[in-house]
C-alpha cells in the first residue's frame, strides 16, 4: 500500500515566490489496487511520482509505503522497493550493457550484496522471463540494448521494474512514446505483471480509454490537487465522454478544451 499524507512540493522560480506544484494532496492506494491518475499537462502528476519515488523532496506531509514512513528515504534507498518506468524508452535501460546484465542489475536491486557473476541457472531464469515478453528477445540476451526498439525496450524495462517484486509500480506515460501497436502490447504486458505479480500501482495517462480500461479507479488531478476520484460500481459504468465530463465539473472549464487538454 502506500498513503500520501498532505503532500506539498514547491519549486523555486527566478525571483519571486516559489511554485506550489503539489498543495497537500493526499492519496492512499491499498495493497494490489492500480489507480490511473489523468489530468491536463502541468496538473503534478509527474511531480506526485517523483516525489513518491524521492526525487524531488516535499516542503510539507509525508508518505508512507507498507505502514513505513519513508519521507526521508533518499532516492536510492526508495528504489529497493519501488519500481519506475517513464516516458522515455532510452530512460530505464542501460543501452551500452547487454540486455541480460540490465535484467541481472534490476534483480538485485535493493540486496545489500552485489553477486558479480551471472550463473547460469540465474541466466536461465531471466531468459525465461524473457521469453514471457513474447518478442523473441530471449534469442537476444547477450546483445546491448542499443540495438532494440523502443517498444523492446520499455517492455524491458517494465520486466526491469517488476522483477524485484516492488510495493509500488510507478508508471509515468510509460507507452506515450511508442506506436499504437507497441503501445498496446506494452500496455498488455503492464496488466498482466500487475496481476501475476499482486503490484499496487500508479499509472499517469493522458490516454482516457486506457485509463479506464487498465485500472479499478481513476484519480483526476488539476493545478496540484485531486479533484476527482472514482472506483468501484462508479468507475465500471464510465466512458471515455463521461470521464471528460466529470473532468469539466471538476475544474469547470468547457468540453472541447478538455478534449484538447485530456487527449
Ligand atoms: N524540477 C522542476 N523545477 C521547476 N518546476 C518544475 C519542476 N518539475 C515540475 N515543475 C513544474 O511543476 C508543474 C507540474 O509539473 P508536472 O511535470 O508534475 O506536470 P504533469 O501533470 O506531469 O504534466 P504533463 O501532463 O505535461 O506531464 C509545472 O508547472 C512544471 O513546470
Ligand atoms: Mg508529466
Amino acid at each position: 500500500m502506500i498513503r500520501v499524507e498532505s503532500a506539498t512540493v514547491a519549486f523555486a522560480q527566478g525571483g519571486g515566490e516559489d511554485r506550489v506544484v503539489l498543495k497537500g494532496l493526499s492519496l492512499e492506494v491499498p495493497r494490489g489496487q492500480t489507480v490511473s491518475i489523468i489530468g491536463s499537462n502541468g496538473a503534478g502528476k509527474s511531480t506526485l511520482l517523483n516525489a513518491i519515488a524521492g526525487t524531488v523532496p516535499l516542503v510539507s506531509g509525508s508518505i508512507v509505503v507498507d505502514g513505513r514512513d519513508c519521507t526521508r528515504d533518499p532516492e536510492w534507498a526508495r528504489a529497493a522497493y519501488l519500481g519506475r518506468v517513464r516516458q522515455n524508452p532510452l530512460a530505464g535501460t542501460a543501452g551500452d550493457m547487454t540486455i541480460l546484465d540490465n535484467l541481472a542489475l534490476a534483480s538485485r536491486k535493493g540486496r545489500r550484496r552485489l553477486r558479480l557473476a551471472v550463473t547460469p541457472s540465474i541466466a536461465r531464469d531471466l531468459a525465461g522471463r524473457v521469453a514471457e515478453l513474447g518478442m523473441g528477445l530471449e534469442n537476444r540476451l547477450r546483445e546491448n540494448v542499443s540495438k532494440l526498439s523502443g517498444g523492446q525496450r520499455q517492455a524491458l524495462t517494465l520486466l526491469m521494474a517488476v522483477l524485484s517484486r516492488p510495493s509500488v509500480l510507478l508508471l509515468d506515460e510509460h507507452t506515450a512514446a511508442l506506436d499504437p501497436a507497441n503501445a498496446d502490447l506494452v500496455s498488455a504486458l503492464t496488466k498482466r505483471f500487475i496481476a501475476e505479480y499482486g503490484l499496487t500501482a500508479l499509472i499517469v495517462t493522458h490516454d482516457m480509454k486506457r485509463a479506464l480500461d487498465q485500472a479499478g479507479r481513476v484519480v483526476m488531478m488539476h493545478e496540484g490537487r485531486i479533484v476527482a476520484d472514482v472506483e468501484g460500481a462508479e468507475k465500471e459504468r464510465m466512458g471515455v465522454p463521461d470521464l471528460v465530463d466529470l473532468f469539466r465539473q471538476a475544474r469547470g472549464s468547457d468540453y472541447a478544451e478538455d478534449r484538447d487538454l485530456l487527449r
